[in-house]
């Protein structure tokens, strides 16, 4: 398949609008809560620098110069072994594990536009209690919103990845960051500001165990939507001499500083009204409503202005998500997009009904398996395996795969020489023996 050309300014918009998603804001700041902050704080950032962002590269690179979808690109940059390497196209399908519970975040995000409309709770307890009661026992109002949430990103895909959604973007992002900024310019004149600030930088080694390891370089693969052919996929239509190096520094950057600042803010808040970081999947819908409420009526305006932004953020990625296993199946078996589209909608619409459900009382013991929920399961699998698993894969795809003067001639002058031996070293040994590490503590073996 011949594919459009992104304008440059396209691709950045397209693979910053994948990377900053409910990862940034819903995910980050709730799974830092939960890990102990710090520790975990500094493994992560310390893997989004040493193996997030030079997988980048590699992920980019494999797009740039395969120019195919997400298979068909191992296939024709390593001729020789093209059957083996075929099977690094895996990792599309974990976009669509990831879709299941994403979705779902996002139906309660399109929910909590419409209830910040007429209501804002008065209090932390209230807000608390407001999403314990929709996520445990309001099932339909979830399968409304998770209905919705499959119809809109359904027509978005069938309309195809330069559609207009990456054009509202360019307003909706800037947006979302606004908000962001002007709420973390209030929370640092708060006296738990420096609260918050301590929760998030200073170590406490005592918390860490292996699962936080594991959690934390999973989520540095899921922020920058690594991985999973999303990157892969929008880079293939990246224009002819772009530099790889500038953009992914930039989407890093972005990505990062996002996360940062929004956890330091909904700490902020959290600390602020008596409570604490550990909230669990609750902390961005419990925190910043009851802040938005001090406000009075403006509140409710920022408040609706917040949340249509965050579900922007969270379609953008959602759409990045899905859209890798579209073009393969456009590609390799010739589907209409409409076909493609309305085919893989349904398959996480109806995996995201169990997700959904599986966080309920109702369906909670029915849907649980060992240690966790099809939700968490979901997560676990896709996050914590499946993503750093193609990291590994990728990092020795360009390591060792595809010939060095290839990979030279294209990011040797972009990084200079030095920078660029770094990161070659890195995808060869550092990135392998650390993925392969992970993997092995995660069966238990180490
Ligand atoms: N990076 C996105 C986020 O942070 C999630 C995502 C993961 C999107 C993988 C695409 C691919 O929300
Ligand atoms: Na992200």
């Amino acid at each position: 398949m011949k594919i459009a050309r992104f304008s440059r300014i396209g691709f950045i918009l397209a693979a910053a609008g994948s990377a900053v998603g409910l990862g940034n804001i819903w995910k980050f700041p709730y799974i830092a809560g939960e890990s102990g902050g710090g520790a975990f704080v500094l493994i992560y950032l310390v893997t989004v620098l040493l193996i997030g962002f030079s997988i980048l590269i590699s992920e980019m690179l494999i797009g740039y110069m395969g120019r195919k979808d997400g298979v068909s690109s191992f296939e024709s940059l390593a001729p020789k072994h093209k059957n083996i390497w075929k099977f690094a196209g895996f990792q599309s399908v974990t976009g669509l594990f990831i879709m299941t519970f994403y979705s779902v975040v996002i139906g309660w995000i399109l929910h909590y536009i419409v209830t910040s409309t007429t209501s804002l709770p008065s209090s932390i307890q209230e807000a608390e209690s407001t999403f314990t009661t929709m996520l445990y026992s309001d099932i339909s109002t979830q399968l409304f919103y998770h209905t919705l949430v499959f119809l809109i990103i359904t027509y978005i895909l069938t309309k195809g990845i330069k559609g207009g959604i990456q054009r509202l973007n360019l307003l909706l992002m800037p947006t979302l960051m606004i908000i962001i900024l002007g709420m973390f310019a209030y929370a640092t004149t708060l006296d738990a500001f420096s609260q918050s600030l301590e929760f998030m930088f200073a170590p406490k080694w005592d918390k860490i165990d292996s699962g936080v390891f594991i959690t934390a370089i999973g989520h540095a693969f899921f922020t920058l939507s690594l991985g999973m052919g999303a990157i892969l996929t929008y880079s293939a239509s990246m224009p002819k001499n772009s530099n790889l190096v500038q953009n992914a520094i930039w989407i890093t950057l972005l990505d990062t500083v996002i996360a940062i600042i929004a956890g330091l803010m909904l700490f902020t808040f959290l600390y602020e009204y008596g409570s604490s970081p550990a909230k669990g999947p609750g902390l961005v819908f419990i925190s910043l409503p009851t802040v938005f409420f001090e406000m009075g009526i403006i509140g409710n305006f920022f408040a609706i202005l917040f949340f249509i932004a965050l579900a922007f953020a969270g379609l953008t990625s959602a759409v990045s998500l899905v859209e890798p296993m579209i073009e393969y199946f456009i590609d390799r078996f010739k589907w209409s997009r409409l076909r493609a589209s309305v085919s893989m909608g349904l398959f996480f619409y109806l995996f995201g009904i169990v997700a959904l459900l599986s966080n309920t009382d109702a369906y909670k013991e029915l849907l649980s398996f060992g240690s966790r929920n099809f939700f968490d399961w979901m997560d676990h699998i896709a996050t914590s395996i499946m993503l750093p698993l193609a990291g590994l894969v990728m990092a020795l795809f360009i390591g060792f795969a595809v010939e060095k003067q290839r990979v030279e001639s294209i990011v040797k002058h972009q990084f200079g020489v030095v920078a660029f031996k770094v990161w070659y070293f890195s995808l060869r040994y550092i990135t392998p023996v650390a993925m392969i590490l992970l993997l092995l503590s995660l069966l238990e073996i180490i």
